[in-house]
């Protein structure tokens, strides 16, 4: 499906996105994960590569196909994972946007048995994962940088501190409640302080309106 009129306004430029979710194993059978079902990354990915970008996807677990035309195509499982995969391409590319479900934290310590249940409770210890994006920030070169606030309550301001803290460009603030939906309603946040409010609609459209945004 040809979606954009547009001429190929991201011919040859180098876009790294990741996508998805991760998890993060528990033991051989069990894992700890999120609902992040892949399809706002990989719209991106999608309206990217028909812009005429070199597209590099990083995607944890989802049920999605590679979308058409995304020339490097990378499956992780944990965050760890996305991190040392992301830090390989992330030199050379021209825009980053980071749109995976990270889980913030992974066990302290993977069991290789089976664990089995006992009468008492049970408590997990949790280690922090990587912040992927935090990293991109840090190495920024030339990249165009574009992150995503998932946010249940005060949108605005926690986006405004994120975009602050990892060194972005952009970032792409959305509620929690569209994680799961093919629409998404998101606010823009631009560096220099300016807003915009995108009105909900497809995911595959919105990657438009935020791709356009990407300044070399
Ligand atoms: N992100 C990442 N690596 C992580 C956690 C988050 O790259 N370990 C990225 C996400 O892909 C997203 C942005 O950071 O682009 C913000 O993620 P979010 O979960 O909204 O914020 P956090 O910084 O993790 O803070 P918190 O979950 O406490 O709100
Ligand atoms: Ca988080």
């Amino acid at each position: 499906t040809e979606l954009n009129p547009i001429e190929k306004s991201l011919n040859n430029k180098k876009i790294l996105i990741t996508a998805g979710r991760t998890e993060e194993a528990v033991d051989p059978v069990r894992y700890l994960s999120n609902r992040s079902t892949g399809q706002m990354g990989y719209s991106l990915a999608s309206a990217a590569a028909q812009l005429g970008a070199e597209v590099t996807l990083v995607s944890g677990p989802t049920n999605l196909s590679v979308p058409e035309g995304v020339k490097n195509f990378l499956q992780v499982r944990s965050a760890q994972e996305m991190f040392d995969t992301v830090m390989e391409y992330y030199d050379s590319q021209d825009a980053a946007i980071a749109c995976a479900a990270v889980a913030d934290y992974k066990v302290k310590e993977y069991s290789t048995h089976k664990i089995k249940k006992k009468d008492d409770d049970m408590v997990l210890v949790l280690d922090r994962n990587p912040d992927i994006l935090y990293e991109m920030g840090q190495k920024k070169n030339k990249q165009f940088l574009i992150g995503f606030a998932a946010e249940s309550e005060n949108l605005i301001e926690n986006a405004t501190r994120k975009l602050q803290k990892k060194n972005l460009d952009l970032i792409v603030g959305n509620l929690v409640t569209y994680m799961q939906s093919s629409n998404n309603q998101v606010t823009l946040l631009k560096k220099d302080g300016s807003k915009i409010e995108i009105p909900e609609m497809k995911k595959q459209e919105l990657a438009f309106n935020i791709l356009k945004e990407i300044k070399f």
